[in-house]
């Protein structure tokens, strides 16, 4: 039975995050003079394991999630993953299996993921430019395997998305060169403004370049052509680039929030269950999963959750909020 929280949303999407670790030190995620070799991540016994992860979600489908997307971290470092995927594949009622990777090892698994049941994937690539992107990632590795990682998903026959972070003064000159690469491989191409998420990289907002701004720009260059959302509670706002395959999608969570419909729940490697990217607490699932509830009490313990839910931080988002309300880090929730 599908239930809904106290603004009436229901619960549609689960993230679930299958690792908190990463091979990349995004600046804008996961700092490497934070993330350094001291960092202390999850340890190993209280990460759910493959079986652990499919019970929940089947409990969570049976309330009315139709989606799933597996996030880290990066999930592709997770040992075995093609083995999660073919067990959430194989649950009845779910109509969408996707994962969000930086595709630095897309190239060697895709064919694997698609195989397993695997329907898309979403990579993060926030520069063309081999300097740009090697500042980015904190790790000095160029684009080269990230862009194999496209290539080999689409012709593996997954629905490949690309998603830039934009950030002033870092990479907007990437923007133009970007929308061209996707016109040229007929990719879907989304534009993210910079995010206040977590503690560990310093949120400005004169960092943040509104959707707006980008788009008066590309207009310039480009004929965009507005596209109806596929469904509410959508995150990007869609166009057509005329006469391409191609897509543009605006993620405006800073200037344009979307809490409304939105219907996205996260799961951590831990199994913590969280009802908003920046709620400040997760639910242990992990612990009622491990205490032996039945299929039934975990599905009551997640009513109760969802139906207290009234999230809606980004659209109350001040700069109170900005400097006073603590959040977890987006490696560990989960994209
Ligand atoms: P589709 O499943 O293809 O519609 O993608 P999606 O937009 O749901 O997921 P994706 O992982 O591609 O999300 C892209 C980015 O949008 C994330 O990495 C976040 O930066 C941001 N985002 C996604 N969901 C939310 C949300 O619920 N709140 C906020 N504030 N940002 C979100
Ligand atoms: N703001 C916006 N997006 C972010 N991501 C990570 N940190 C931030 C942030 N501070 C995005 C990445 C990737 C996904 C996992 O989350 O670019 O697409
Ligand atoms: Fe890793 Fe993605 Fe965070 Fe970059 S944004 S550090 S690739 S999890
Ligand atoms: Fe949903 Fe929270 Fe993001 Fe708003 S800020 S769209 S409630 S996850």
């Amino acid at each position: 039975m599908a239930i809904t929280d106290q603004f009436q949303r229901p619960l549609h999407d689960l993230r679930i995050s299958v690792t908190d670790r990463c091979n990349f030190r995004c600046r804008y995620c996961m700092p490497a003079e934070i993330f350094g070799p001291d960092y202390q991540y999850l340890p190993r016994k209280d990460i759910l394991d493959y079986e652990e992860i499919a019970r929940l979600a089947k409990v969570f489908i049976s309330l009315g999630v139709r989606k799933l997307r597996l996030t880290g971290g990066e999930p592709l470092l997770r040992k075995n993953l093609v083995e999660l995927i073919s067990q959430l594949a194989a649950i009845d009622q779910l109509e969408d299996l996707a994962l969000t990777t930086n595709g630095t090892a897309l190239a060697q698994q895709a064919k694997a993921l698609k195989d397993a049941g695997l329907q898309r994937v979403t990579v993060s690539l926030d520069a063309l430019d081999p300097d740009i992107f090697t500042a980015m990632n904190g790790i000095n590795a160029r684009p080269d395997k990230t862009l194999r990682g496209i290539i080999a998903a689409k012709e593996a026959g997954l629905l490949v998305k690309v998603n830039t972070v934009v950030q002033r003064g870092i990479n907007e000159s990437e923007v133009l060169p970007l929308v061209k690469f996707a016109q040229q491989h007929g990719l879907i191409l989304r534009f993210i403004e910079y995010m206040d998420t977590g503690a560990a990289h310093g949120w400005k907002l004169d960092k943040v370049v509104p959707s707006s701004e980008l788009l008066t720009h590309l207009k310039e260059h480009f004929e965009l052509k507005p596209l109806a959302p596929n469904h509410p509670g959508e995150t990007a706002v869609r166009h057509r680039l005329a006469g391409s395959d191609a897509e543009l999608g605006f993620i405006s969570s800073v200037t344009q929030p979307f809490c409304t419909n939105c219907s996205r729940a996260r799961l951590t490697a831990d199994g913590h269950l969280f009802t908003c990217l920046f709620a400040p607490n997760g639910h242990d699932l992990k612990e009622v999963l491990r205490g032996g509830a039945s299929d039934e009490e975990l599905a009551q313990t997640l009513r109760a959750i969802w139906d207290l839910r009234s999230d809606r931080y980004s659209e109350i988002r001040s700069q109170a909020t900005e400097a006073s309300h603590p959040r977890p880090e987006m490696s560990y929730l989960g994209g």
